[in-house]
């Protein structure tokens, strides 16, 4: 039996075990028409389903292999980036960051009361290389001296300094991530994705001298670039992000599709890339029955502390936009404004029942 088989097989048998987007709609129809076909850059439908396959507590289950994979398997592909981005057309609208000098909307939490910090990230790929699963360890060698020529254009309060993580020492890189700061490699599902492969090669960090500024070199995309500052002030973390993309993409071509947008390792990010997010205090409403569903209904996604598949700790919890494909940037930033208002006016009604 080949790979793609065996993988297939565990999929199946699965039983209730596992409700992914993947199962639903890798059926053995669409499964026989591709598991001998390969992408321009020789990836696979195992190279895809791996992760979700052995991980079937897997809520979407696929990776794109490569930037060509979403149309050469599309039959799976484009069903479930429907159905997790909730759109009836694979049609994403041309990138809009809004008109930065008038966004309408500024601190999210001025007294204080609520937010410890916001963060906004973006997913970049490089146009022309594969994703984890096809690329080799000199291509994210390759990938990290461009990314690392185009971070030294950087200037005023977004300059600073690349620290790869080799060389890094384990009491640095442990500071790093305790302070929200660094990426990981404990991810079992990331790991079974291929996104570990030559670890720690061509993986690295940026910050800007006041840490605002960052961006991760080849975790599971080959960049993120990311906005962060403690309090509520989601319009300068927002003019920030901007400011650091727009200087960058001068210097780097971003692999990018009519129909889908940006394009990234995994779907559940594809589009905008965008996750807007705080860590905010909410330990009435979090114990709430309902507060999952609250949460989905204001198309909000719940996360812990530590990032994704982490626990919350004291009632804080990361609060994000889930949808990233269908709508624009800026709309992508007032979904997670509009429902991080709405969780602050839930949390208060409940502190004041008490
Ligand atoms: P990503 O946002 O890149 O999808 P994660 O959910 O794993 O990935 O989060 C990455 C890191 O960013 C984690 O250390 C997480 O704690 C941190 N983080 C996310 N949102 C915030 C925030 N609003 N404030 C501070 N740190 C954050
Ligand atoms: N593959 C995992 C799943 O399907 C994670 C998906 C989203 N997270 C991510 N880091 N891309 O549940």
């Amino acid at each position: 039996m080949s790979a793609a088989e065996d993988l297939f097989k565990r999929l199946r048998n699965s039983g209730d075990e596992c409700k992914s987007l993947l199962k639903k709609h890798l059926t053995p129809a669409v499964f026989e028409k591709y598991k001998n076909v390969k992408t321009v850059f020789g990836g696979t439908i195992a190279h895809c389903i791996a992760s979700g396959c052995l991980h079937l507590k897997s809520h979407c289950g696929i990776y794109a292999s490569d930037p060509d994979a979403y149309d050469t398997f599309s039959d799976v592909f484009y069903p479930i980036l429907k159905e997790y981005h909730k759109v009836d057309k694979l049609e994403h609208p041309k990138p809009d960051f809004g008109d930065l000098n008038n966004l309408g909307f500024g601190d999210l939490d001025p007294k204080n009361e609520f937010i410890n910090s916001t963060r906004i990230r973006v997913g970049r790929s490089h146009a022309g290389y594969g994703f984890p699963p096809t690329s080799s360890k000199q291509d994210r060698l390759e990938m990290e001296r461009i990314t690392v020529d185009a971070l030294r254009t950087l200037r005023g309060d977004l300059a600073g300094k690349y620290f790869p993580l080799q060389g890094m020492t384990a009491a640095e890189e442990k500071q790093l991530v305790q302070d929200h700061f660094l990426f990981r490699n404990d991810d079992p599902v990331l790991g079974d994705a291929n996104g570990y492969d030559d670890w720690p090669a061509g993986r690295g960090i940026f910050f800007s001298h006041n840490k605002r500024f960052l961006v991760w070199v080849n975790e599971e995309d080959h960049l993120r670039i990311i906005s962060m500052q403690p309090g509520g002030n989601l319009a300068e973390v927002w003019q920030r992000l901007v400011k650091g993309l727009t200087t960058l993409e001068k210097k780097l071509t971003f692999a990018h599709h009519p129909k889908f947008g940006y394009l990234t390792f995994c779907p559940t990010n594809l589009g905008t890339t965008l996750r807007a997010s705080v860590h905010i205090r909410i330990p009435n409403l979090s114990k709430h029955k309902d507060f999952k569903e609250i949460c989905e209904k204001l198309n909000l996604q719940p996360r812990g502390i530590h990032g994704e598949h982490s626990d919350s700790e004291g009632g804080v919890y990361d609060i994000s936009n889930k949808r990233r494909m269908g709508l624009t940037e800026i709309e992508a930033v007032q979904e997670m404004r509009r429902g991080v208002e709405r969780i602050i006016e839930l949390e208060k009604g409940l502190k004041t029942q008490k």
